[in-house]
């Protein structure tokens, strides 16, 4: 069957899904921005007042996102291909949707594996070494930086994230807070009609017309895709 005719499944992730892979989220009790001021490390204020301490938390991890391992969430969501067109749109900026074997996945907020050119956006460059350092530059000779959204910039390829939020029969969330807007608006493009959870192992209030599967991610999604791969609906 072509991709086409397939039901669309949209998977929609936070740093939760990696966070049994040994990446921090952001926001739990042992998350980043408990360390680090958004404002120092991930804003474009900070970078232009402190770019190496910038080049340095990313550095280090784009270092964790080297050594992990994709989990069996990002494994069973793969699977899924199997039956469905899966798109993932992922808040991410590991790539162990791609490790797992995922091959549709959106970056909302860049990619850390990537560079970029800090005069020219357009300028993306795969990293073939773990570090950006000061004076690694671009073809145009400016300053490389992580190819990442910081607060304050445009979130990447929103239009069609949206496109297949509103097209999709079914929609798994999981490991987000839901706190960071837009890409936490994307949610609300999903059709009435469409078959919506969200993972977490919090007590976290669902979406409108979405429903909490309690519980971590490795142990709740694969449990969900065994159920659509078999034609079931999740318990
Ligand atoms: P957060 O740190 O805000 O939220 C992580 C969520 O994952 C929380 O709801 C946790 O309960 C949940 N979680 C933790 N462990 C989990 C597990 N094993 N299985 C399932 N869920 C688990 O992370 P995000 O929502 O991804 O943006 O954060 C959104 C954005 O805020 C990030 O993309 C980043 C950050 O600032 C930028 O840097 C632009």
């Amino acid at each position: 069957m072509s991709e086409l005719m397939k039901e669309k499944i949209v998977i929609f992730s936070g740093a939760g899904i990696s966070a049994e892979s040994g990446l921090r989220t952001f926001r739990d009790m042992n998350g980043l921005w408990n360390e680090y001021s958004v404002e120092d490390v991930a804003s474009p204020a900070g970078w232009a007042a402190n770019p190496s301490l910038v080049l340095r938390f990313y550095n280090e991890r784009r270092k964790a996102v080297l050594e992990a391992r994709p989990n069996a969430a990002h494994y069973a969501i793969a699977k899924l291909e199997e039956r469905f067109n899966v798109v993932v749109v992922t808040q991410n900026i590991d790539d162990l949707h791609e490790r797992g074997g995922s091959s549709t996945i959106i970056h909302v907020h860049g990619e850390i594996l990537k560079a970029r050119s800090s005069l020219d956006p357009a300028l993306i460059y795969p990293l073939s070494t773990p570090d950006i350092e000061l004076g690694d530059c671009c073809g145009k000779g400016s300053q490389l930086r992580p190819h990442v959204v910081w607060f304050g910039e445009q979130v990447l390829h929103m239009d069609e994230a949206e496109q297949h939020f509103a097209t999709a029969s079914k929609i798994l969330t999981v490991g987000t807070s839901l706190s960071v807007y837009p890409a936490a608006g994307l949610v609300g493009f999903a059709k009435t009609s469409a078959e919506k959870y969200l993972v977490s192992p919090d007590s976290q209030e669902p979406p409108p017309g979405y429903r909490l599967l309690q519980g971590k991610a490795t142990a709740v999604v694969p449990r969900v895709v065994t159920c659509w791969l078999e034609g079931r609906k999740p318990s």
